[in-house]
């Protein structure tokens, strides 16, 4: 049970027209006349299904959907279709869409009970479907509520129980089946709730998500499982006497005290290898003296993105259980203007002795990232390091809003990288770290400076980054486009997405 969401989605045995629900609900691919779910559920239901596709044109495309009262024929109230266009083109992933956009609907008609057939695209992809049609769930009834205050939006969804059905007809799934299918929603739970965790923190106004708290809610996840998670908490002190000069420079011109949080997931087992997770967490973002026009300053909230993902992500990695040692990492504070702000001209000097001139305090990001790539490297000593962060707007020039740029030079690991979002349909898409825009950060009177010039924004920011990876096995995940949203879409409403913490997941634990 989610007690956030307060519905449980389970496994139904027993034929899904014969369901005591309030909805039944399944996907047609292309022509419903053709589809045997349909064809079956219209027999059940005296040709009135069909009847009423033909009526309104359903032809089973994508984001076409039919929903009409059963009058007793069946003991469902309500059937709902959902169009799902072509097998060949219908993914995994896509699934969260359809059983989102279901949940809305049932909650819409005031619907406690929903069964929802999951679709036939080969068996090997059956538990996958299953867990994306939990998460789809999950993740479509999300919804920042803390804030609202009139009763018609305070109302708590009607929707109870959405239950899976493996087939029309009631052949029951064999043991190994309903083994491998009770796991994949477990699974999906985890990293939905992970993910819709991550959306809290990011959707929070940082008055409340300032440093301290975020690394609060760090420290409830550890408690929750304590015996595999632990988690560490630095003070700005113990951050100067590490040599976290560029972190410290960006949060010094804030009231709220920088807080750098390390947490660990350690397997019963001798772990197979060390992945370190780092995410970056300006939990607002001015510009500082460089300081953004208003309208681009309005979000920046969502700055701290990439450490949400990879706190959040920790706490599926603990329910679910991973063979691998996870660390995840996050140099949290404020990027304000003050008496106290570093300024334009500054020189750093950072963790690992890197001296760097500051031509823009708006390219914040990569200074207190610097310092938690060098804090990871040399005091986890991982095998793999993976960072998380809204970099650059650039990104989302080159790519769109949707996107997550990914750089690095470890081709073996940015190739297992990208195979893990495949899986999980989170958009990554793979930028060149071309060493030759590094002249682009040359200073005269330092090691480096912080920003290069007009072009290749996101790659020069990547190869900023790669002078505190050096040889460590590196990933870079940009994700200032996709952490958040402001177009609608069932499995993802307005606002911060949590994106990456599914992919993260997928890398990081097996299944
Ligand atoms: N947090 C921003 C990047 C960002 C922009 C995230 C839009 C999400 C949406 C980052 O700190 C920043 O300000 N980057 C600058 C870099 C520039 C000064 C080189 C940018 O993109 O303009
Ligand atoms: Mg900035
Ligand atoms: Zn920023």
């Amino acid at each position: 049970m989610d007690a956030k969401t307060g519905f449980e989605v389970t496994l139904l045995t027993g034929p899904a027209l014969q369901a005591q629900v309030d909805v039944l609900a399944f996907t047609t691919f292309g022509d419903p006349s053709k589809d045997a779910v349909f064809k079956s559920a219209d027999q059940a239901l005296g040709g009135h299904l069909a009847e009423v596709a033909k009526a309104e044109s359903f032809e089973g495309k994508p984001g076409q959907s039919l929903s009409i009262y059963t009058h007793g024929k069946i003991p469902a109230k309500r059937v709902v279709v959902i169009g799902a266009g072509g097998r060949g083109d219908f993914s995994n992933a896509n699934l969260r869409d359809v059983t989102a956009a279901i949940a809305q609907s049932a909650n819409k008609v005031n619907a406690a009970s929903v069964a929802f057939v999951l679709p036939v695209l080969g068996a090997n992809r059956d538990a996958l479907l299953a867990q994306m049609a939990v998460e789809g769930v999950h993740l479509g009834t999300y919804k920042f509520g803390r804030y609202l205050t009139s009763e018609d939006q305070k109302k708590p969804h009607s929707l109870k129980s959405f239950g899976l059905v493996t087939d029309v007809k009631g052949k029951k799934p064999n043991a190994s089946q309903t083994k491998q299918l009770t796991a994949a929603i477990a699974r999906g739970a985890a990293i939905a709730q992970a993910t819709n965790y991550a959306r809290d923190l990011i959707n929070e106004p940082a008055a409340v998500a300032t440093p301290a708290h975020i690394a609060a809610q760090a420290q409830a996840l550890a408690k929750k499982h304590k015996g595999s998670l632990s988690v560490t908490v630095l003070d700005a002190k113990k951050c100067a006497e590490l040599g976290m000069g560029m972190f410290l420079a960006v949060g010094q011109g804030s009231d709220q005290e920088p807080r750098f949080v390390h947490m660990t997931y350690k397997p019963a087992k001798k772990p197979k290898k060390k992945i370190a997770l780092i995410g970056k967490g300006v939990t607002f973002d001015s510009g500082g003296y460089s300081l953004k026009p208003s309208a681009s300053m309005e979000d920046m909230k969502i700055d701290m993105s990439g450490a949400a993902a990879v706190i959040s992500a920790m706490d599926a990695i603990a329910t679910i259980g991973s063979e691998n040692e996870v660390h995840a990492v996050t140099a949290l504070c404020e990027n304000l203007v003050s008496g106290r702000a570093y300024k334009l001209g500054d020189v750093l000097t950072s963790m690992d002795g890197t001296t760097v001139e500051i031509n823009n305090t708006d390219a914040e990001g990569r200074l207190t990232l610097g310092d938690a790539i060098t804090y990871a490297r040399t005091k986890i000593d991982p095998d793999e390091m993976f960072d998380f962060a809204t970099l650059t707007g650039a990104c989302m020039v080159a790519l769109g809003p949707y996107t997550a740029g990914v750089m690095s030079d470890n081709e073996p690991l940015v190739k297992n990288w990208l195979a893990a979002a495949q899986q999980t349909g989170e958009d990554m898409w793979r930028l060149p770290l071309n060493t030759r825009l590094r002249e682009q950060l040359k200073s005269p009177i330092a090691d480096m400076r912080n920003t290069g010039d007009r072009y290749g924004g996101a790659i020069t920011a990547g190869l900023f980054l790669k002078t505190f990876a050096k040889d460590t096995p590196w990933v870079h995940v940009d994700i200032a486009g996709p952490a958040s949203t402001s177009s609608n879409r069932p499995s993802q409403p307005k606002g911060g997405t949590g994106f990456a913490v599914a992919t993260i997941v997928e890398y990081a634990t097996k299944r």
